[in-house]
């Protein structure tokens, strides 16, 4: 009850800071659709924002995404850690789980999509430069084209900008005599104002380059351009993802603390790590579709609220996959997890059944009805039953299915938990001092000063 009353005042702090922080004005006026949205957006603003879109942010970013949609067969995004990890939750959780192999046709126009500049993996960067050479893909200038994404708030991260470095060149020497009328409009920035990255981006003749809001950290910025100009270029709903965040503010809010899920989801965390010593996090996710979230959400935990010598230590399962894999450890290791299982109640194509057979060597037959999501039903119960046998904890977080107005909801409510957990554990969810640590030495074993 204690906890409650201490989430519920910590709510109401929130929430004002935020509503005076818009009220004041101290966003300027043609970024607060973006800003303002973080944590409060009225529904008049929202009408509004829907009704201005060509002059707002999102605007543009539909405008660049959906006038390049015909000329390119591909997007390389370029940036890491919280510029890179929310971009690719989305391709991962709402597109084809082949996009990429599927036919131009198939995509719907639509670009492939792949990530580099989040490693300084000699062997990956090179196979995707070979990979995006012209004549890979088919025969139309369309379909040898290829736009760069590249998404550094700092501007100075190595690992983006040395790929930057390399990819830059590679696509200007693919376009040749089309450079001048193509690379300004095929790369596409989206960086804080006023750093390296931005003074590249206007020396190469960038036409668009987005920014990322002041006072966002790169995991907290998966609802700003970061997030939302990948999103647009595979031509994902990016007002229903917004929308749905919105929906989840309100949700915080006005929800009564028992029915909330913003402070169940950090109540019951919480009270367990500080109180039953479980220190590791698993988020359960029970679809290949979210893999990529859990790790956003690995990402956003970790860099968020490790620090002081506090925080738990996240980590994420694909199930049933990791069944056969973490599940021993976790049903009878060390007693120190919590399981939060992430369940989505619909499949998006027909379920399969398991099928008769002739050939019942395998002995199936008896559950021949049975389809895939029958069957995934019976191993969630059946995993939660046996890990509250042996004393293991878990709670389930529902989806109704996967779409970018539930995904919106998902993000917003776990950044929302990030920062509440921060302040209940006493320290700073933003920064990351620690990871300033290796970087330091990096460029001392660089030769830098
Ligand atoms: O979440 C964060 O703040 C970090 O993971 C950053 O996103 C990451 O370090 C990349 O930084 P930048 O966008 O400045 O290149």
């Amino acid at each position: 009850d204690s906890l409650g009353d201490e989430l519920a005042a910590l709510r109401t702090e929130m929430v004002e800071t935020d509503r005076k922080q818009y009220d004041s004005g101290d966003v300027p006026a043609e970024k607060q659709p973006l800003d303002a949205r973080f944590f409060w957006l009225p529904e008049e603003q929202l009408e509004a924002y829907q009704k201005d879109r060509e002059a707002s942010e999102l605007g543009r970013i539909f405008k660049v995404a959906n006038g390049l949609h015909d000329s390119i067969d591909a997007v390389t995004v370029l940036g890491i850690g919280g510029s890179y990890m929310g971009a690719r939750a989305m391709m991962e959780a709402c597109c084809d789980p082949y996009h990429n192999e599927l036919t131009r046709a198939a995509r719907g126009s639509k670009p492939r999509m792949y990530f580099e500049g989040n490693n300084v993996d000699n062997d990956a960067v090179d196979s995707l430069l070979r990979r995006l050479r012209s004549g890979g893909y088919g025969d139309s200038v369309a379909e040898k084209r290829s736009a760069l994404v590249v998404i550094s708030k700092s501007g100075g991260t190595m690992e983006t900008a040395a790929a930057f470095r390399l990819f830059l060149p590679a696509l200007e020497s693919e376009l040749g005599e089309q450079a001048k009328d193509w690379l300004g409009k095929l790369v596409v920035p989206v960086t804080g104002e006023g750093g390296k990255l931005f003074n590249l981006a206007q020396e190469i003749g960038c036409e668009e380059v987005f920014s990322v809001p002041d006072g966002v950290g790169g995991r907290f910025s998966v609802l700003s351009p970061v997030g939302l100009v990948p999103a647009a270029f595979l031509g994902l709903d990016c007002m229903k993802l917004l929308e749905g965040a919105v929906a989840m503010n309100e949700h915080f809010k006005t929800a009564d603390y028992a029915d909330n899920v913003v402070l169940q989801y950090v109540a019951v965390n919480h009270l367990l790590a500080q109180h039953r010593g479980k220190s590791i996090r698993v988020m359960s996710v029970w679809t290949k579709a979210l893999e990529s979230l859990g790790l956003w959400y690995d990402q956003l935990l970790a860099e968020s609220n490790g620090k002081d010598g506090k925080g738990v230590t996240p980590l994420t399962t694909v199930n049933t996959r990791d069944l056969h894999s973490r599940h021993q450890q976790h049903q009878q290791g060390a007693n120190d997890k919590v399981f939060n299982n992430v369940i989505v109640q619909s499949v998006r194509t027909d379920a399969l059944a398991v099928g008769h057979s002739e050939r019942n060597q395998d002995g199936m037959n008896d559950i021949a009805e049975k389809t895939l999501p029958e069957i995934m039903s019976a191993a969630i119960k059946g995993t939660n039953d046996a890990l509250h046998a042996d004393g293991r904890p878990t709670t389930d977080i529902i989806l109704p299915k996967i779409d970018t107005h539930v995904l919106g909801q998902l993000f917003q409510m776990l950044m929302i938990a990030t920062v509440i957990e921060g302040r209940l554990l006493g320290i700073n969810p933003y920064g990351q001092p620690g990871v300033e640590q290796y970087k330091k030495n990096m460029n001392k074993n660089l030769g830098r000063a």
